[in-house]
């Protein structure tokens, strides 16, 4: 067993349902097998067990591991493409990238970086938009699996209004899709995600084929973007011949407790309605929708229909793979709403980059550090004279220290990441004793 030493915050209970951030500024959690099997005041716990191995976490603050509940694997490499709306960022940035995935050695080197950028910034659990090309996923969930990451993933899969080189046909897509589920679906830490890219890109038979693969593959997810750019909607609803577009997945059965929804920023209350009768969840992307000028997350109206909502980097279109810049540009969000936005308080969004993502992506077992659950967590330590430091340790107390952790923490101040209580990263080792 080894026990951890360090200053904890979590948020075990949703903040948006009247909990509290749980804070301790010297706890001890002991972890047998990867999972938390005791936790408490160190000096307490120490004295209960004397001689397990100790990881003395000095200085900053452990958090549970993020959960990005939307990031494209495939558009590592174009991040920071700013300056257009979505359609035209489609076409002349991300999926010219996408397209180079047909080459399966550069869609490894691809995945390498995407599974390298996720863990270093505290990520441990994704739901990653996949691939076009069914070798190029391949290699991203062997690289997930080399890493050790829990990744939830699929085939992208799309027959119109792409680029020639990424459209599939209903029968291929089926016949694809369930080959991969089959040798990655419950495979170590791996799961299956249904992708039909959006409903824009899709026939209705290419989302019958997408319902088709959820039926022969008990457990899977389905994951897609939805109602996020004005234009693209008045699209879908014409091709569709619908007001809804949330209707476009639902009359195929692909909106379901397990279907994670990215964008969503221009809902009707009918659609909000349907997501939250079906329990499923949505990924609110906020620096891509700031990025894309896709509008304002209205989080407040998601709520109040009892829709899921966590987060989501979107990568390439967001800014990054930091949890931490997506939590900050919620709140400024929230606050460009004025009245219409929801006041998010530091423990709503450690709660949206943890706990939420974690019943987003249906692991109950991560998302917060309670005994009984994984230890999936990371190590914030924040570079010595840095602002972000002189910052944290001046703190008034630990809704203080988060919310200078949500507004000055990055990627860089990721010192050590854990997953299943293994360490996956480690810039310096942490200090072992005993
Ligand atoms: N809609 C369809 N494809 C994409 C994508 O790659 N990124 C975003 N933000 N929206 C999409
Ligand atoms: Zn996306």
């Amino acid at each position: 067993m080894t026990m951890f030493r360090g200053a904890v915050l979590d948020t075990p209970e949703s903040p948006f349902a009247g909990g509290k951030l749980r804070s301790s500024s010297d706890e001890g959690i002991l972890v047998r097998d990867g999972v938390i099997v005791g936790r408490g005041p160190f000096a307490a716990l120490r004295r209960e067990h004397p001689d397990e191995e100790l990881v003395t976490l000095d200085g900053g603050l452990l958090l549970p591991g993020f959960v990005d509940t939307h990031v494209h694997f495939p558009q590592v490499r174009v991040i920071g493409g700013i300056g257009l709306p979505l359609l035209d960022w489609l076409e002349h940035r991300a999926l010219p990238e996408e397209e180079r995935l047909a080459d399966t050695a550069y869609a490894a080197q691809v995945a390498a970086d995407f599974v390298s950028g996720l863990v270093t910034a505290g990520t441990t659990a994704a739901m990653v938009f996949g691939s076009h090309f069914a070798a190029a996923v391949e290699t991203l969930f062997e690289a997930a699996a080399a890493a050790g990451l829990r990744v939830t993933s699929g085939l992208v899969v799309s027959d119109r209004n792409l680029p020639a080189e990424l459209l599939s046909t209903p029968e291929r897509a089926h016949e694809q899709s369930t080959a991969l589920a089959r040798r990655w679906h419950g495979t170590g830490r791996a799961r299956y995600a249904v992708t039909p890219r959006f409903s824009l890109s899709s026939t209705d038979p290419l989302l019958a084929a997408c319902a088709a693969v959820l039926d022969d593959v008990p457990g899977a997810f389905v994951t897609s973007h939805v109602n996020e750019n004005v234009e693209e909607i008045e699209q879908v609803k014409r091709l569709f011949q619908t007001g809804s577009y949330v209707a476009t997945y639902d009359r195929h059965g692909l909106v379901g407790r397990r279907s994670v929804l990215a964008h969503n920023v221009h809902p009707g209350d009918d659609e909000l309605e349907t997501l939250a009768a079906r329990g499923a969840s949505v990924a609110h992307c906020p620096t891509s929708n700031a990025a894309l000028g896709s509008g304002l997350f209205p989080l407040a109206r998601h709520l109040r229909h009892g829709v899921a909502v966590a987060l989501g980097s979107d990568v390439g279109a967001g800014s990054g793979f930091s949890l931490l810049k997506e939590g900050l540009q919620a709140y400024f969000t929230q606050q460009q709403l004025g009245a219409d936005g929801y006041a998010l308080t530091p423990a709503h969004l450690l709660h949206l980059a943890t706990a939420a993502g974690a019943a987003a992506l249906d692991l109950p077992d991560v998302g917060h550090l309670s005994v009984g659950q994984r230890f999936d967590a990371q190590w914030l330590r924040p570079a010595p004279g840095s602002t972000y430091d002189a910052a944290l340790r001046n703190a008034t107390g630990p809704d203080d220290a988060l919310g200078i952790t949500f507004t000055l923490g990055s990627a860089t101040d990721v010192a050590a990441v854990w997953i299943d209580g293994d360490p996956v990263r480690l810039v310096d080792r942490p200090r072992r004793t005993g």
